[in-house]
């Protein structure tokens, strides 16, 4: 298995471009199945997760084209399951759902098992479904949802959900009358996914409000769209100049999505300069201890959280991280604790005690995000930290050893057997 060799202790200095985001391509690649022919998307990132969602709309029948851009022809789909072989290795592949009842009125899902971050349930995309109709049954593991037809409804969340949101408003861009999702998520990535809907013909409004109104059409048509910047990956390289006290300027990104993100790191002690699509990040070396709460969009996100810890390992005082979203998401702490962090985790939150250095190790992460944390961790680590099983990090970060050499850090990949 391939590893991350870092030897850390280098300002970063230069500028990082940010990919297309991961979370949104897979919402957009899930919606090309509602409207049948030829979609092109641009600045799609080359990851594995991106692979994967292209395994599994082949494996319906999709014929997919990815070189400068990504094109899907969804014109002769002839199969309506997601199969658990690649369900298990991505859950974003339930977002399949919402589009397959949409055009075709069944569809066969794996249901996704538990994962490394918390048990990620699928009950509010079911209980939605329902309420627009749909009749859902589960058989041997998988979702099994038949409708005659689809019709309108209001939906209130119990609790926001991405996906779930995601799901919900790509079923209702065909049902018969209005639905109207309360309670939804406010996420960049949600707003791209409605614009891109909303080419194809659909007719919806109030995304990027906790209140998203659609009116069902009776068809929609393929369409193009570029996949907005990844808000994740550029918070990472933010944290990157903080972490190793360098200057960064990470371009192609919304700083408007990183509000909360920036507002953080400045408390934090980093002072930023936005300009247009890019953000000049400065790292003072002196990083203060402050507290942080993961919320959903627009609050500090919880694919940010990792990151941040890595850097408040390093901070003058102590820094209490609380994590709202996801019951589990902790998995970096012990990884953190091997290259001298001093972190206590008492239910959902994590005591952070900054100390005077890292000192490098091999580590290894079960998920992406917490991977990422390693890696920033590793940059500012006295000595040679090893990231071990990277294969979650190539899931969400497109060439990060290169953007990371590129701005003078000493890190390379070594391929394993
Ligand atoms: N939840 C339920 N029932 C549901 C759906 C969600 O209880 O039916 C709970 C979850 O268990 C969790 C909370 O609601 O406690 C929020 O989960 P959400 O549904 O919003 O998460 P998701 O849609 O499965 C997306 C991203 C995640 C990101 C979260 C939160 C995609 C493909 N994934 O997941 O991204 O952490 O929203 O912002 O968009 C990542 O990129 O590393 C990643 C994990």
């Amino acid at each position: 298995m391939d590893k991350l060799v870092i030897e850390g202790g280098l300002p970063l200095e230069g500028e990082v471009p940010v990919s297309g985001a991961k979370n949104a391509a897979l919402a957009l690649m899930a919606a090309t199945l509602i409207a049948g022919g030829k979609h092109r998307l641009d600045h799609v990132p080359r990851l594995r997760d991106i692979r994967t969602m292209e395994l599994l709309l082949e494996h319906m029948g999709a014929v997919c084209h990815h070189n400068d851009h990504l094109v899907i022809d969804t014109g002769n789909i002839h199969c309506l399951e997601a199969p658990y072989d690649l369900v298990k290795t991505m859950r974003a592949s339930v977002m399949v759902l919402g589009p397959m009842v949409a055009r075709f009125r069944r569809a066969r899902v794996s249901l996704p098992g538990g994962c490394a971050i918390g048990a990620r349930p699928i009950n509010l995309h079911l209980k939605g479904l329902e309420q627009l109709g749909v009749g859902i049954e589960l058989d041997h593991g998988y979702v099994v949802a038949k409708a005659d037809r689809l019709r309108g409804a209001v939906i209130p969340f119990d609790q926001v959900t991405v996906t779930g949101t995601e799901n919900l408003m790509m079923a209702a861009t065909l049902a018969e009358g209005v639905t109207v999702l309360r309670n939804a998520a406010r996420e960049p990535e949600v707003v791209a996914l409605a614009e891109y809907l909303r080419r194809m013909g659909a007719q919806i409004r109030g995304e990027g409000t906790s209140e998203i109104v659609i009116e069902g059409v009776k068809e929609l048509v393929p369409a193009s769209f570029r996949v907005i910047p990844d808000r994740i990956e550029a918070g990472t390289y933010l944290v990157a100049a903080g972490i190793t006290g360098g200057n960064l300027k990470v371009t192609g990104c919304r700083p408007e999505h990183l509000d909360a993100v920036m507002g953080k790191l400045e408390l934090a002690g980093m002072t930023f300069q936005v300009s247009g699509d890019s953000i000049q990040a400065t790292g003072t070396g002196q990083i203060r201890s402050i507290n942080l709460k993961t919320w959903p969009f627009p609050g500090f996100p919880t694919d940010m959280q990792a990151q941040f810890m890595a850097l408040m390992c390093l901070g003058n005082g102590v820094s209490l991280i609380t994590e709202q979203i996801f019951e589990n998401r902790f998995m970096h702490v012990l990884e953190l604790k091997r290259l001298g962090a001093d972190i206590e985790l008492d239910g959902r939150s994590a005591v952070v005690k900054g100390v005077r250095g890292l000192s490098g190790a091999p580590v290894m992460a079960t998920d992406l995000r917490a991977s990422a944390s390693l890696v920033l961790a590793g940059l500012a680590a006295e000595g040679i930290t090893e990231v071990n099983r990277i294969y979650h990090l190539d899931r969400g970060y497109e060439a990060i050893e290169k953007k990371l050499s590129a701005v003078g850090a000493r890190i390379w990949r070594e391929r394993g057997v």
